[in-house]
C-alpha cells in the first residue's frame, strides 16, 4: 500500500488525522480479516466493508467520495485521469460511452490508492434508447406492472453503457400545469405517485441491486419543488408543514420504504431555508423519522446556489450548510472538494459527520456490486430497442393514452367505411417531439409516429392524406390551413395531431400560457368548418387548457408524449384495435387562472355548488348586486375543471353498481372491504380503472374531499361483469394531525368507487377505537 502522489491537490498539510486514520485502518482491516472473517466464514457485511474501508480512507479520500463530477462528452475521462486516480471523484455523470465509463473505472480501481470504483450517474427518465411515455404518461396507465417493466428495460439498457445509477423516479407532487416539470412528475396524487413511484423503483433497482441489469434509482427532488410559484421553474415554495407531509412528503415515504437507494434535494427554497440546506428535510424527516440508510446527492450545482439563494456568503459556508443538513454528495460542483477539509480543520466540521456521509456512499456501491464488478460488457445485456422493448414501450403508450371526449362515437374510427383519412398537424410525423423531455439517449430514428402507423395499419385501401399545416406547434402562420382545410373536406374523416412540442416542457420549460401554442386553436377551426368528423389527438408534455377548442372537434384523444412506439398505440386506438384505458393523472383546468385546481382539495367553509355560483356573464347590469356566489369560485371560470383527475373514456360503456361495505363499523387495526360491480355494458371488451376514493369527514385537521386510496384494471368481456374488492385497513387513512404525527383517527368516513374522481356511487362507515 503506499500514498498516491497527490496531483492537483492544493492542501498537502500535515493532517493528523490522516495518520490516525490510516493507522487505525490497518488495524481494523487486520482485526476484520482475522477475527470477524474467520467468524463469519470469510464473509464480511456490507456494514462491515464499509467500515473497514472507511477506517483505511484520508480526509481528501472521504470528501471525493462525496464529489460528483460532470464526465460530459466522455472525453472528460482524459481531464478527469489525475483527479480519479488521486481519489478526488466518487461518482461522474453524463458519460455513457462505455469505452469511457470503463477506462474512468479502470483508473480508480487500479490506479487510485484504494481502487473504490464510481457510480455512473445519468438521467434516465423514461427510458434510454427505447424511449416509453414521459412520466406523466405512465402514469396515466394507473398500472404499476407497466411502470416497473418499463423502468427494467430502461435499466437493462442503461447498464450495458456503463450506467449504474438514474435521476428517476420524480416524484414531486405536482398541481401546477404551467410547471414544465410536470410531464417528468407521477401527477398530483401522492397515492398514485407513491405506488408508481415505488414500482419505478422496483423496476430500476430489483430484487438484488448487484445483479446485471439494475441500477440504483434516486427519488427526487426532495422536497416540495413542484410548488414553485406560478410554476417557475426553480421558483420559491411554501408549503406548510402539514400539507408538506401529507401531500408532498408522502411519494417519498413511500419510496424509502421501498428501498430506494438514493435522493436527490430541490433545487427550490422551502420556508426560507433552500432544500440543500434544509436539516429539517434532511436530518429530521429523512433519517430520523424515516431512518433512511441510502445517500442523498445534491442537485446540479444546487450547494453552491445556496450562495445565490442568499443563505450563505460562498462556497464554504454552502458547503458547511450542506455537509451539515445531511447532503452526501455534490453534484457538479467544487465547493465540497475545495472547501470540506479546511471546515474539518478548523473545527468547524467533525470527522464523524463525514464518515457518516461517505459511509452511505461506500454502502451504495456495495449493494451494486461494484467492488466486485466494476466493469460493464455490453454483450452481457440486452441489445437496444429489442423487439420486448419496443412491446413495452407500446403497452404503455397504449395504456396511456386518455379519451377525453368521443361525441356521437366518433371513434373508434371504422376502417370498411372509409376510403380516404385527412392526417393534419405538426405533431402527426415529428419523430423526435414524440419522445418528450428528457431524453438525452433517446433514438428519434426509431420513433414510430402516428402518420406511419396509421399508413401501415389502414393498408393501401384508404387514402390517407398528410398536410403538417404547420412548421412547429407554435407556428403563427395560417397559409397554409386553406390547403389543410381542403384536404379535409374532401375526406371521409380528419385526425388532427395537434399539441406541443417536446421542448415545451420539461426543465426550465414553463408555461403562462397553456392553452394549445401558435395557430392550433384557428387550424381547428378551419379544419372543422370543412363539415367531417374531427379527431384531435393531442401531444403535449402537461395538461394543455383545450376550452377553446373542446366544443370543435368529435373526440380527443390526449397521447401525452408518447414515446418511441407512440405511433402505433395511436393508430390501434383511433381504429378500435384496442379501447382506451388511460385515466388522468392531474386535474385539467379549463383556464390557466384556475390554477392551482387539484381533486383533493379541501371543502372550505364555503364550497361551491351549482346553484352558488354566478356566472360573470349572467350579473344583472340593471339591478346592481353587491355580493355573488358567496362561495369559493371564479366568476368568469366557475369551480370545475375541463376534466376531472381520474377522468378517461373507453369504447365500452361501464356501469357501476352496488356498492357494499363488509362492515359499517371497523376499529382501529381492522381491515374494511369495499366493493361494486363493474358491468360492461357495451358490446366491446375493454380495460377499466376502477377507482376508491374516501373522504374523512371530520378531522382535527380540515381533510380533503376526497382521496384516491385505491385503484385496479379491470378487463371486461361484453356485457361481462366482475365484483371490484378494495380491502382498505384503518392505517391507510392515517394522516398527520396538529401534532405533526401519522395517525387515524376515529369518526365517520365516506368511500365512493367509480371510473374518475367523481366517483358517485358512496357508503359510509365508522371507524372506532379497538376494544
Ligand atoms: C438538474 C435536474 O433538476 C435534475 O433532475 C437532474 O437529475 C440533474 N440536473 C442531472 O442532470
Amino acid at each position: 500500500m503506499h500514498y498516491p502522489l497527490r496531483r492537483g491537490i492544493p492542501d498537502l498539510k500535515f493532517r493528523w488525522f490522516d495518520v490516525y486514520t490510516v493507522l487505525h485502518g490497518l488495524m481494523v482491516m487486520m482485526f476484520m480479516s482475522t477475527t470477524l472473517a474467520n467468524e463469519l466464514g470469510d464473509t464480511l457485511t456490507t456494514e462491515q466493508r464499509v467500515s473497514q474501508l472507511l477506517a483505511t480512507m484520508t480526509l481528501d479520500e472521504k470528501i471525493g467520495q462525496m464529489s460528483q463530477r460532470n464526465a460530459g462528452d466522455c472525453h472528460a475521462s482524459h481531464h478527469l485521469g489525475d483527479d480519479l486516480r488521486a481519489g478526488r471523484i466518487g461518482s461522474v455523470l453524463n458519460c455513457v460511452d462505455v469505452d469511457s465509463v470503463n477506462e474512468m473505472q479502470r483508473i480508480v480501481v487500479e490506479e487510485s490508492r484504494l481502487g473504490i470504483p464510481l457510480l455512473v450517474g445519468r438521467d434516465v427518465i423514461h427510458g434510454f434508447k427505447t424511449v416509453l411515455p414521459i412520466p406523466l404518461g405512465q402514469a396515466a396507465t394507473f398500472n404499476p406492472e407497466i411502470v416497473k417493466r418499463g423502468a427494467e428495460v430502461s435499466a437493462e439498457e442503461a447498464a450495458s453503457t456503463g450506467v449504474n445509477w438514474t435521476f428517476a423516479p420524480m416524484i414531486d407532487i405536482s398541481r401546477d400545469a404551467r410547471w414544465g416539470r410536470i410531464a417528468e412528475s407521477l401527477g398530483e396524487d401522492p397515492y398514485l405517485a407513491s405506488q408508481l413511484g415505488v414500482a419505478m423503483i422496483q423496476g430500476f433497482q430489483g430484487s438484488d441491486l448487484s445483479a446485471k441489469g439494475t441500477i440504483a434509482a434516486c427519488a427526487k427532488h426532495f422536497a416540495g419543488y413542484g410548488a414553485s410559484e406560478s410554476g417557475r421553474d426553480y421558483d420559491t415554495t411554501n408549503i406548510p408543514e402539514n400539507e408538506l407531509r401529507n401531500v408532498y412528503l408522502r411519494p417519498f415515504k413511500a419510496a424509502v420504504e421501498a428501498g430506494v437507494t438514493t435522493l436527490m434535494t430541490s433545487f427550490s427554497d422551502l420556508d426560507g431555508i433552500p432544500a440543500t440546506a434544509n436539516d429539517f428535510l434532511l436530518r429530521k424527516i429523512l433519517r430520523e423519522e424515516w431512518q433512511f440508510d441510502g445517500f442523498v446527492v445534491s442537485d446540479w450545482d444546487s450547494v453552491r446556489q445556496l450562495h445565490v439563494h442568499g443563505l450563505t456568503d460562498g462556497d464554504r459556508g454552502s458547503a458547511y450548510e450542506a455537509v451539515t443538513a445531511g447532503v452526501n454528495m455534490e453534484m457538479a460542483g467544487d465547493a465540497y472538494i475545495n472547501h470540506i477539509a479546511g471546515l474539518v480543520e478548523e473545527g468547524l466540521l467533525d470527522l464523524a459527520t463525514i464518515d457518516d456521509l461517505v459511509t452511505g456512499i461506500l454502502r451504495a456501491k456495495f449493494q451494486l456490486g461494484l467492488f466486485e464488478n466494476p466493469y460493464t460488457n455490453p454483450a452481457d445485456h440486452r441489445a437496444f430497442a429489442d423487439q420486448g422493448a419496443l412491446e413495452i414501450s407500446q403497452q404503455a403508450a397504449l395504456e396511456s393514452v386518455v379519451l377525453l371526449k368521443n361525441d356521437g362515437d366518433a371513434l373508434p374510427l371504422s376502417l370498411p367505411d372509409l376510403s380516404s383519412i385527412a392526417v393534419i398537424g405538426p405533431l402527426a410525423d415529428a419523430p423526435f417531439e414524440q419522445l418528450g423531455t428528457w431524453i438525452f439517449d433517446g433514438d428519434a430514428d426509431l420513433s414510430v409516429t402516428g402518420l406511419s402507423a396509421i399508413r401501415n395499419l389502414v393498408g393501401d385501401n384508404v387514402d390517407v392524406r398528410y398536410v403538417r399545416a404547420m412548421e412547429t406547434s407554435r407556428s403563427k402562420s395560417t397559409e397554409p390551413f386553406g390547403e389543410a382545410a381542403d384536404v379535409a373536406e374532401k375526406s371521409d374523416a380528419v385526425i388532427l395531431f395537434l399539441g406541443e412540442e417536446a421542448i415545451l416542457s420539461g426543465e426550465a420549460h414553463s408555461r403562462a400560457d397553456i392553452n394549445l401554442p401558435g395557430a392550433q386553436a384557428e387550424l381547428v377551426r378551419r379544419v372543422r368548418d370543412a363539415g367531417k368528423p374531427v379527431i384531435a389527438v393531442i401531444l403535449a408534455g402537461r395538461p394543455l387548457t383545450l376550452s377553446n377548442i373542446v366544443n370543435e372537434v368529435d373526440a380527443i384523444l390526449y397521447a401525452w408524449h408518447p414515446g418511441t412506439m407512440g405511433g402505433p398505440a395511436i393508430a390501434d386506438l383511433l381504429f378500435g384495435i384496442e379501447s382506451p384505458s388511460g385515466k388522468l393523472p392531474v386535474t385539467f383546468p379549463r383556464v390557466v387562472g384556475q390554477i392551482p385546481i387539484y381533486y383533493n382539495h379541501k371543502n372550505t367553509g364555503k364550497p361551491p355548488s351549482a346553484d352558488s355560483i354566478v356566472h360573470i356573464d349572467d350579473i344583472d347590469a340593471h339591478a346592481p348586486q353587491t355580493s355573488l356566489g358567496m362561495s369559493a369560485f371564479h366568476l368568469d371560470a366557475g369551480f370545475t375543471p375541463l376534466f376531472v383527475f381520474g377522468h378517461g373514456l373507453s369504447y365500452a360503456q361501464f356501469e357501476y353498481r352496488d356498492i357494499r361495505i363488509s362492515a359499517s363499523q371497523v376499529s382501529l387495526g381492522d381491515t374494511v372491504t369495499v366493493s361494486a360491480e363493474l358491468v360492461n355494458v357495451s358490446d366491446i371488451a375493454a380495460t377499466e380503472v376502477a377507482q376508491l376514493y374516501v373522504r374523512d369527514l371530520v378531522g382535527s385537521v380540515t381533510r380533503p374531499v376526497k382521496e384516491l386510496k385505491g385503484f385496479k384494471r379491470v378487463r371486461l368481456e361484453p356485457h361481462q361483469s366482475q365484483t371490484v374488492e378494495f380491502q382498505l385497513h384503518t392505517d391507510d387513512l392515517a394522516f398527520y394531525g396538529r401534532d405533526m404525527k401519522l395517525k387515524t383517527e376515529t369518526g365517520s368516513f365516506r368511500v365512493g368507487i367509480g371510473g374518475s374522481s367523481d366517483a358517485e356511487l358512496q357508503q359510509e362507515f365508522v371507524i372506532v377505537v379497538s376494544d
